[in-house]
Parts: structure tokens; C-alpha cells; sequence
């Protein structure tokens, strides 16, 4: 398992059906394919989630050949958080907030919380039961979360064992893709293990997943590592105007480039990274000006500031409409778990009556 070779990487590319290509064809007959995608409810939605994941969320809802599945994944929230739920219902909340603002819709996706379907704990507690201890151990988050945490206590079963639990998410809706990054690829590859080896031993009940590769622009934070919200380098999608210019200020740039003339490199610079998502339409004139050293690194910021204000407006004035309707994120989550309801229960059905357990 985890065999990330190039060769198998190679192999992975040749057969994993990218994001943007539809399932069907004007010759075939419309089969909608599942798709499906959790996110953990830790904190507000920065840039690099928007470019990473939202933007790949709204394109997948709006292929009429894809059935959507999104869902909170709180108990997962509890793997790093768990001396902290009393922040989760807030967690949860705002991000269903931060979906909905965004244009997530749950006409076109099932939007859900990964707690309101017990079956999924069942279904994690039995593939625990034939997963072996070495694939969990193997797992790179696993050893980088320990070493990113090692300040906070989080060496526990819960965080050995969550690839078992993302695992049930996935099977317990039968066929999903999941979209994943290329350097992903390997993780879903646990999953895929554990469904085989339960369809060995118990007969070809679980439908395996695939990955359905995703294009995610590493959009690096003010520090020019990647953004996120722990490495304290963000930028907030819902901030208003000034935090956001006050974020981009914080930004480092060039380290060569100290004043307005000196030449710069975009191709080391943070903000030159964000300039290409957000100022495209401006980004030769913006490269040439910083490689001369005509565009300074003051006036380029709040070239960006602007557009990123301009950018998100939309979205920020959304939320606040929807922030004002009462009850709005729980009724959408209620219907959702509705939904799913049926699939889960027949899938976990299924896999009580193959152990004999039903
Ligand atoms: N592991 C993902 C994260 O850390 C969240 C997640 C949980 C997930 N279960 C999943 C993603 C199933 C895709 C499919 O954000």
C-alpha cells in the first residue's frame, strides 16, 4: 500500500479522470457520476481554501453528469480538536455559512454533516476491524500531523485510525469519486486497500473509489509558505477591506527587492503567486513592472488588495444575507442528511448482512 513510485504515479495519471472532464458524452447516455468531498469545520474559509477547493466544488455541482455529495466532517474535527468541541457547533455553522455564501447549492449537491449518520461511525468501527496497523502508520499526514502538532497531544487512535473513518465517508456512499490532488493520489489509496480487502473476505459488497484528479494552485500565505490557517499566514475570504489590506501588507515579498527601481522575481514572490489568480488580466503588465523594478512592492499590494477586495464582495455581502436567516444552515443540513440517508442505510444493509451481523 502507499506504493508512490513513479511509476505508479505514472500508471495512476493514464486512468484518473480529471475534474474537468465530463463523464458524459453527446453519444452516451447521461449517467451521473457521485462525487464526493468532505472538509473539516476548524476555522473560516482563507484564499488558499477558495482557489484550492470552492472553485473545484462549484464546477463539480454545475456538471449536470455529477452527483454531488459535500459534507462537514466534524468528527474528524475532533482528531486535532477534541479538547476544543466547544468551539464545533461554531465551526460547523459558519462553514455551512461560508459553502452557502459561496454558491454551494444544495438544490444541485447533497450538503451534510458527517454526524447526523451514525451509520457511518458503524461502518468505520467494522473496516477498523480488518485494517491493519501498519497502513495506518504508513500514512504521511499521520506523521506530519504528530510532527506539526507536537506542541498539542494529538498521538491518539482517533488520528491513527482517520483514514478508516474517511474511508467509511467515502464507501458508505457507493462509487464515489473523490477530487484529490495529484500528490493526494497515494492517501485515497488506503481506502481503495481496505475496500478490497473487505470484498476479499467478505464478498464484493463495497464499491472502490477513485480519485478524480483536481487541479489545486498552491496559493502560498504571507510568510510564502503554503497558506493555512495553523501557520497563522492567511488571508480571510469573509474579511472586510481593511483586514484584507492590512493581510497583503503582512505579505513578505523579494527579499532583493528592497525599494521602488530594484528588480524583483515573481517567480519567488507570494504575491506575484496571487497576482496570477486574481489579477490575471493584469499579470504581464504586473511582471514586467516588477522585473524592471518600475512597479514597487507597495503599489503591487494594493493592486491586489483591490482586486481580492473586488473579488470576494459578491460573497461577503451573500453572507451576511444568509447570516441573517434564522435557522437557514440547519434546515439545509437537516435535508441533506435526509438524502444521504437512504444510500447510507442501504449500503451499511448490505455490509451487516455479508459479516453476518444482521
Ligand atoms: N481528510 C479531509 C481533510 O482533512 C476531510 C475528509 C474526511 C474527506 N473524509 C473525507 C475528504 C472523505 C474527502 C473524502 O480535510
Amino acid at each position: 500500500m502507499l506504493r508512490s513510485t513513479s511509476t505508479d504515479r505514472g500508471h495512476a495519471r493514464a486512468i484518473i479522470p480529471r475534474i474537468d472532464q465530463p463523464v458524459a458524452t453527446s453519444t452516451q447516455p447521461l449517467t451521473r457520476s457521485r462525487v464526493l468531498t468532505g472538509y473539516r469545520p476548524t476555522g473560516p474559509l482563507h484564499v488558499g481554501h477558495w482557489a484550492g477547493n470552492i472553485e473545484n466544488m462549484l464546477a463539480l455541482q454545475s456538471d449536470p453528469s455529477r452527483e454531488c455529495f459535500f459534507f462537514l466532517a466534524d468528527w474528524h474535527m475532533l482528531n486535532t480538536h477534541y479538547d476544543r468541541t466547544d468551539e464545533l457547533p461554531g465551526f460547523v455553522h459558519e462553514l455551512a455559512l461560508d459553502w452557502l455564501a459561496a454558491g454551494i447549492d444544495p438544490e444541485r449537491a447533497t450538503v451534510y454533516r458527517q454526524s447526523d449518520l451514525p451509520e457511518v461511525a458503524e461502518l468505520a468501527l467494522l473496516l477498523g476491524t480488518i485494517t491493519p496497523l501498519g497502513w495506518l502508520e504508513r500514512v504521511p499526514s499521520f506523521k506530519e500531523r504528530l510532527r506539526d502538532m507536537a506542541e498539542r497531544d494529538v498521538a491518539n487512535y482517533g488520528l491513527l485510525g482517520y483514514p478508516v473513518l474517511q474511508t467509511a465517508d467515502i464507501a458508505i456512499v457507493r462509487g464515489a469519486l473523490v477530487p484529490v490532488g495529484e500528490d493526494q493520489v497515494a492517501h485515497l489509496e488506503v481506502s481503495r486497500e481496505i475496500v478490497r480487502r473487505f470484498n476479499r473476505l467478505y464478498g464484493e459488497v463495497l464499491v472502490e473509489p477513485q480519485p478524480l484528479l483536481s487541479e489545486t494552485p498552491l496559493i502560498p500565505g504571507s510568510d510564502g509558505r503554503k497558506m493555512s490557517k495553523s501557520l497563522d499566514n492567511a488571508i480571510w475570504v469573509r474579511d472586510e477591506e481593511d483586514a484584507i489590506r492590512a493581510s497583503v501588507r503582512s505579505f513578505i515579498t523579494d527579499p532583493k527587492k528592497v525599494r521602488r527601481g530594484d528588480p524583483g522575481r515573481p517567480e519567488i514572490c507570494p504575491i506575484f503567486a496571487l497576482q496570477r489568480k486574481f489579477s490575471s488580466e493584469r499579470i504581464d503588465e504586473i511582471e514586467a513592472g516588477c522585473r524592471s523594478g518600475e512597479l514597487g512592492c507597495v503599489d503591487c499590494k494594493t493592486i491586489l488588495a483591490d482586486h481580492l477586495i473586488e473579488y470576494f464582495r459578491p460573497y461577503r455581502e451573500r453572507r451576511s444575507e444568509l447570516a441573517a436567516e434564522p435557522g437557514l444552515v440547519e434546515r439545509v443540513l437537516a435535508e441533506g442528511a435526509e438524502q444521504v440517508r437512504p444510500i447510507v442505510r442501504e449500503t451499511l444493509a448490505a455490509v451487516r448482512e455479508a459479516m453476518h451481523l444482521s
